[in-house]
């Protein structure tokens, strides 16, 4: 089927026993992902990024309980067997993790550590082999790469190495490559760099990319679409354009208001944080998680059932705020 999505994630869900309680980490998730897409999510800390990521991959530990639906190509991901989900895995969907230092085996040598990655998913010849790890490392803007490629990890710097990783988990031209939080622990210019960097390889590859992030910031410029998140629930979701000039959900307005932004003076202005915190995911406020912190006049049915995301208008773009109508209806009339 032609324009059958390549991801289809529908009401995935994964829920932690503790000796608290359950954890409602992520509470029925649903997006798809198209071919050469890339998909940007977002949230503060805590609100379920990850856990939706490894849930996909079916790399959460036994005792979370995932359900829903994970479609790669057709294929149910949700308890497939291990070992046809590891072959999955860096062959058809790849993850990268925020920190390259211990993603990276600090004891063989990086072009080893990529050369593993290819010959895990096939027979390859030893010179193809060490030609394929060094057009990696180029490709990711790795500099002198056949002598990069026989160094140890702590030889390279941070963004090398975040670099690296992206090299090996790239090297069978996943169809998916989730990226989670590749750039936090980077400083700004490294950051802009590796984002670049995933910005060749969808053009070169036609991969198709999550980027997971708690910062908006980083993927202005970068997604097509994206999901906002919050307490494990998706609360907008919409082209980037959507998100960025029309948002429709005060958890949005939220995350832009306090990103720095180029025509503020710095300094000048603080940064408007979202006040409070976000719930326990033990126990969630009824209704819409988000009532608490809302800085919008509260509303009766505010406080239940909870809002699922809805379309507005007629375009793409959901949102999971029961008052949208209301609470937008005057930028709704001037776009
Ligand atoms: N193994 C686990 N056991 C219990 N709770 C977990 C586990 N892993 C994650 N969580 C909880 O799930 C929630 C979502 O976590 P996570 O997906 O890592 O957030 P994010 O990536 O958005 O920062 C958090 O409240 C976290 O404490
Ligand atoms: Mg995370």
């Amino acid at each position: 089927m032609a324009d059958e999505p390549l991801l289809e994630v529908t009401d995935l869900s994964v829920e932690f026993p503790t000796d608290d309680g359950v954890v409602h980490a992520v509470d029925r998730v649903s997006y798809s992902l198209a071919e050469g897409e890339t998909l940007g999510i977002v949230g503060e800390s805590g609100s379920g990024k990850s856990v939706t990521s490894l849930a996909i991959l079916g790399l959460l530990p036994k005792r979370a309980k995932v359900t829903g639906s994970v479609r790669f190509l057709g294929r149910e991901l949700i308890g497939m067997k291990d070992n046809e989900m590891r072959l999955l895995r860096g062959r058809n969907i790849a993850m990268v993790f925020q920190d390259a230092l211990t993603s990276l085996n600090p004891v063989i040598r990086v072009g080893d550590q990529i050369a593993e990655a290819i010959t895990a998913h096939r027979v390859i010849s030893k010179h193809d082999l060490s030609a394929r790890v060094i057009k990696l490392l180029e490709l990711v803007g790795i500099p002198n790469p056949a002598e990069r490629a026989n160094q140890y990890p702590h030889e390279y710097s941070g963004g090398m190495r975040q670099r690296a990783l992206i090299a090996m988990m790239i090297a069978n031209e996943p169809d998916v490559l989730i990226a989670d939080e590749p750039t936090t622990a980077l400083d700004v210019t490294i950051q802009a760099q590796v984002l670049e960097v995933l910005e060749r390889i969808k053009q070169r590859t036609s991969s198709a990319i999550v980027l997971i992030t708690h910062d908006l910031g980083v993927i202005a410029g970068v997604a097509d679409r994206v999901l906002v998140m919050y307490a494990g629930r998706q609360v907008e979701l919409g082209t980037a354009d959507d998100i960025f000039y029309r948002p429709r959900h005060p958890y949005t307005e939220g995350l832009l208001a306090s990103l720095p932004r180029l025509d503020r003076r710095s300094g000048s202005e603080r940064l408007h944080r979202i006040k409070g915190q976000p719930p326990s995911l033990l126990a969630l406020p009824p209704g819409c998680a988000f009532n608490p912190r809302c800085p919008h006049a509260k509303h009766k049915s505010c406080d239940g059932p909870r809002p699922e995301l809805v379309a507005i208008g007629r375009r793409a773009h959901l949102s999971a705020c029961l008052r949208v109508d209301e609470i937008y209806a005057e930028a709704q009339e001037s776009s």
